[in-house]
């Protein structure tokens, strides 16, 4: 089969390209390199993937003779304000509109990254997908304008989409401004990490190689939006003391003012995607955090 990749050279998008690619399906990758984190990172990710450097808020797209587009490009970080909002706009909004009408034009299901972050802080959890969604910050508000426009898309043209709110995905590769990166480097270099806020804010941490299974069982899963999130919830101070067993060290700790935007929860019902799919997280997180922590010292080993 002959997939297209949106963000190929990411976290999640690249980890997905080489599954893809090690089952033996065609990969078309496509990424801009934004600059939101260092590039070289991206670089490296997408080693080994055909990335074609396009931006899909404005260059042409064609996806004749694709069997399905997964779109996991996008403007991330749940903690920006102020003057980044046009960017949000274009790479979330403008991005993914393209997207879908370029997929209404071949016929082509679109597997798409939304994110917990529509919720907000919710009415209850865990969090189905139908309690009402009220986001905290220009992220989480894109991600749901897109959601929208897949449901309009769907209605008024027969666009096939499945929205995907991932729930905090973690593991190697993790972007650099994330918790657990931030945690694993700073254990492994003996660098501080800085606590926004107390610490008792909480996530459905969910390890990336469950994201990518369920990012491929999604392309069975009728249209719609789903829920993807790690089985274990666990607060900052949890996930800190993990990650010194796992590794054996101490970390360095601070704790600052906490973040505008933050959530203070999330946790994720995933009945409703488990039930379409059969798919539901099986990493528990200490082995995720190992995972996760075995890559990162050995990359700053290897420095
Ligand atoms: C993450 C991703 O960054 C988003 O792209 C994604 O869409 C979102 O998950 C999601 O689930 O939809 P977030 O939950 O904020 O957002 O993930 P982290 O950056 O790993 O933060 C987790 C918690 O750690 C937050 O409460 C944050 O305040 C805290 N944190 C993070 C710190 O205390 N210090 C840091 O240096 C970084």
């Amino acid at each position: 089969m002959r997939y297209v990749v949106t963000g190929a050279a990411g976290f999640i998008g690249s980890h997905l390209a080489q599954r893809l690619l090690a089952r033996g399906d065609e990969v078309v990758g496509v990424d801009c390199f934004t600059d939101y984190y260092d590039v070289a990172l991206k670089e490296e990710n997408a080693r080994g993937i055909d990335v074609r450097r396009i931006d899909l808020a404005e260059d042409e797209l064609d996806f004749a003779g694709v069997d399905g587009v997964f779109h996991l490009a996008g403007q991330p970080g749940t903690r920006s304000f102020g003057a980044v909002f046009p960017t949000y706009l274009r790479r979330n909004v403008l991005a993914t509109q393209r997207v879908f009408e370029a997929a209404v034009a071949a016929g082509t299901k679109v597997v798409w990254a939304s994110s917990s972050s529509v919720y907000g802080d919710a009415e209850r959890y865990p969090t189905p997908e139908d309690v009402e969604p009220r986001p905290n910050n220009p992220y989480g508000i894109t991600k749901l304008a897109c959601e929208q426009l897949a449901a309009t898309y769907a209605r008024l043209f027969g666009l096939d989409a499945v929205a995907l709110r991932y729930f905090t995905v973690y593991g190697p590769r993790q972007r650099p401004d994330m918790a657990f990166a931030r945690i694993v480097e700073a254990l492994a270099r003996g660098d501080s990490f800085e606590v926004y806020g107390d610490g008792t804010q909480s996530r459905s941490f969910t390890f990336v190689a469950d994201v990518v299974d369920a990012t491929i069982r999604a392309l069975e899963a009728p249209g719609g939006v789903y829920n993807v999130g790690g089985g274990e919830e666990a607060s900052v101070r949890d996930a800190i003391a993990l990650l010194e067993d796992v590794s054996g060290r101490r970390l360095d700790v601070t704790y600052g003012p906490s973040a505008t935007g933050d959530m203070q929860r999330t946790n994720a019902d995933t009945s409703r995607f488990e039930r379409a799919t059969g798919w539901r997280a099986t990493t528990a997180l200490r082995s995720g955090a190992e995972a996760h922590w075995s890559w990162a010292a050995g990359r700053v080993a290897a420095r």
